[in-house]
């Protein structure tokens, strides 16, 4: 984004630009506050809110009732009962330089110029980057808490605060007001967030993002024992309405908190002159690293209460006090190239090598540049889009780490660009396996997806392993015993490249059996690592006979004449799930038929011509088979696979007239002609419903060898029950 100098914008730029930042800066607040999802950086973020009071400055006369210069964070989130602040919640001006400091220390000795012999002390602190909050207790005990919200009104979330050990529910030694609201900050360390996302990741829970959104969402919990287990911290440094000065000092009041019970900061220090301030500042940024939790700046304010009062406020700010900010984290380097990595989905995600450089401590050499549109600065239709920027091989650019955030480009220094540097050709050939490489339509919003894809599908080896894992998933071929995990093994060992290899795997047995014995090798190595404890009597590999192979090569076979709308689906054509699947299936009736179609489509210059219009098939999923048939690189992984797996021809079932519609099935002990996955589904599409447990709702209980207690429950119930056999003749496929 390039910017015009303040000094040069006309009144109505300036107005008009002033308008933009109004809007744009209150939805920023709202994602950070009120979503607790800011989709720009802090530092980002600060620059638009001094870009408003540079602007703001020049043209005094044109600062809007809507500025975010007069407003405090976002209106309170729905859900909590609202809180009004005796005292409002007050937001900090920001120092961004030394000068910026000496300003700030100047307009206070300019202000208090009558007074010519005043001693201005200030404390200096760090900033934490957490959420704050205000606690009110009504004599010594805490009654009530409360977010900022936006300054005036926050939220009730006592229930939860309460649950931070760090907060006392009541006040301990003595001396305190009768009435006091304790300010703080709320904020979560990195370990606590560390094993956050761990304990999610192992539960396929939700990603979290930074500590800060984190404590933000831990505490707008409905249920405050979720608060509880996210062990927040919380430290005190202000207070809001009181019916006494805690201390006639800043400093002292905040040991005075100390003593009550709170957690307060360790490295504040009263200080008297810039030098010292400053000096401080560089302490606290030392131990950035090391402190275990956020901070993103130090904070001076005035010492003396009476001074600070004498000061007062400007709109939403304390004149006495100033939030120093640490710059965010930048360097300088070049892109020597361009890479396009490929993912498991297919989708070609450019990643800039840069020149090594170091960057808040750490080596920086990948960047990764999203998409085309980025790299151009502009999209397919010609205009420019937000964040995106031109960047070629060659170019300097400055980089950007914030705290624990992922690098990123800032800007490209033009004036560096090398005289030869072309614009970067995005490739239209995926580099993995050659396929084209194209953008879709989003059929509803007509737009270009901003992702260049794969359209390699069977044959990328990039995406093979995904491809793999779905083509025996659950609603596809459902092999069982051939999960995900074995898929990876070997896929890894190199015995499984596409899935027609799984149909021969029988005949490489014994490096089938050497791969499993060597992951449980090394799986037993691992536990024994954890537990410091040596087995005895280890065995050679070869020793070892798995007789699950067995079974495994055995639902392997079972599986090579599929239902033909689970085959299709297996083939994991972009856009046709399961219910794409069988539509497709019912069209067509054999799996011929459908690559036939599908070829011709891909040939024909207009695909309906050739491809019949079919109620819930519109042009994204005939694009896909144009796609998919036309890539002639998956005839030959298709014809491999045909070799081995012979779809059944599609044989219409009459679902509502059948004997089972309607009816509430069990299935309990062992199947020996179906998975049970397989048997659900059969008597789903009969009209059927399958349920896990018996009850009076049961109409049919087909039961295995080895049915325990749900057959019991039947019989008490009166309850029907068949066997598979009878079951597959009732529903007309068997004998
Ligand atoms: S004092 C009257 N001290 O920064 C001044 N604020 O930008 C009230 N913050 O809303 C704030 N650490 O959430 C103060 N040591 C500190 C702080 C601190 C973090 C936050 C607080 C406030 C925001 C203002």
């Amino acid at each position: 984004m390039s910017e015009k100098p303040v000094e040069s914008l006309s009144e109505s730029e300036a107005a008009e630009e002033l308008k933009r930042l109004a809007a744009d800066i209150a939805e920023h607040d709202r994602r950070y506050h009120t979503e607790d999802a800011p989709t720009i950086s802090d530092a980002e973020y600060d620059a638009l809110a001094r870009r408003n009071l540079a602007i703001e400055a020049r043209f005094p006369d044109l600062v809007r009732e809507d500025s975010p210069s007069r407003r405090v964070g976002a209106p309170p989130a729905e859900g909590f009962a609202k809180v009004r602040h005796a005292v409002p919640m007050l937001s900090l001006a920001k120092a961004y330089t030394d000068q910026d400091v000496a300003d700030f220390i100047e307009r206070g000795r300019r202000f208090f110029d009558r007074d010519k012999d005043l001693d201005i002390a200030f404390t200096a602190e760090p900033k934490i980057d957490g959420l704050s909050a205000s606690l009110r207790y009504e004599n010594g005990v805490f009654v009530q808490g409360a977010t900022r919200g936006d300054g005036t009104v926050g939220e009730d979330i006592t229930a939860n605060l309460k649950t931070i050990a760090d907060i006392p529910k009541k006040l301990q030694g003595s001396g305190w007001p009768e009435v006091i609201e304790i300010r703080g900050e709320v904020y979560m360390t990195y370990a606590e967030f560390e094993a956050l996302k761990q304990r999610s990741a192992a539960t396929g829970g939700q990603d979290y993002v930074n500590p800060r959104n984190t404590a933000a969402g831990s505490l707008r919990q409905k249920d405050p024992s979720v608060t509880a287990s996210r062990n927040l911290k919380f430290f005190a440094y202000a207070w809001g309405y009181t019916t006494a000065d805690p201390a006639p000092t800043q400093y002292d009041s905040v040991q005075k908190f100390k003593e009550w019970g709170f957690k307060v900061s360790p490295l504040m220090v009263r200080a008297k002159s810039i030098d010292e301030l400053i000096a401080h500042y560089h302490r606290i940024e030392e131990q950035r690293s090391s402190l275990g939790y956020d901070i993103d700046g130090v904070v001076y304010k005035v010492d003396q209460l009476d001074l600070q009062r004498r000061w007062g406020f400007v709109t939403g700010e304390p004149r006495w006090a100033v939030a120093h900010k640490f710059p965010a984290e930048q360097a300088m380097t070049t892109v020597e190239k361009i890479d396009i990595q490929v993912g498991r989905t297919g989708t070609l995600a450019p990643v800039a090598r840069l020149a090594p450089v170091t960057v808040g401590g750490v080596v920086v050499e990948n960047v990764t540049l999203h998409n085309e549109d980025y790299i151009k600065g502009f999209d397919s239709n010609g205009q420019p889009i937000r964040d995106g920027i031109d960047v070629r091989i060659g170019d300097t650019v400055v980089i950007q780490r914030a705290g624990d955030v992922i690098p990123q480009i800032v800007s490209v220094v033009i004036d560096k660009r090398p005289a030869d540097a072309v614009p970067y050709e995005f490739p239209h050939t995926c580099p993995v396996c050659g396929s084209p490489a194209t953008r879709e339509i989003n059929e509803k919003t007509g737009k270009e997806d901003s992702r260049r894809r794969c359209t390699g599908e069977l044959i990328c080896a990039a995406q093979a392993v995904e491809r793999l894992r779905h083509f025996v998933s659950r609603g596809a071929l459902d092999i069982e015993g051939l999960g995900a995990e074995n898929i990876d093994l070997f896929f890894n060992a190199g015995l499984v490249k596409t899935a027609a290899d799984i149909f021969t795997l029988k005949d490489r047995r014994p490096a089938v059996t050497r791969a499993l014995a060597e992951r449980r090798e090394e799986q037993a190595r691992l536990r024994e690592e954890a537990s410091g404890k040596t087995r005895k009597n280890v065995r050679s590999v070869e020793e070892r006979n798995y007789q699950g192979l067995d079974k495994l090569f055995a639902a392997i076979d079972a599986r090579r004449e599929p239902e033909l709308d689970r085959f299709i689906f297996a083939l994991g054509i972009r856009h046709i799930g399961e219910t794409t699947a069988a539509v497709l299936a019912r069209q067509f009736s054999t799996i011929e038929e459908l690559i036939r179609i599908g070829k011709e489509t891909a040939k024909a210059e207009d695909p309906h011509t050739v491809f019949p219009s079919i109620n819930g098939i519109g042009d994204t999923v005939i694009n896909a088979l144009r796609d998919f048939f036309g890539n002639e690189r998956n005839d030959d992984v298709l014809d491999a696979l045909l070799a081995q797996v012979h779809p059944k021809p599609y044989v219409m079932e009459i679902s509502a007239g059948s004997e089972v519609s309607g009816k509430t099935v069990v299935f309990t002990g062992s199947l020996e002609k179906m998975t049970r996955s397989e048997a659900k589904a059969m008597a789903e599409r009969l009209g059927a419903k399958v349920a896990g447990s018996v009850s009076a709702k049961t109409d049919l209980v087909v039961a295995g060898p080895g049915a325990g207690s749900k057959l019991k429950v039947a019989s008490d119930l009166g309850i029907e029950v068949i066997d598979e056999d009878t079951w597959l003749r009732r529903i007309g496929r068997g004998g």
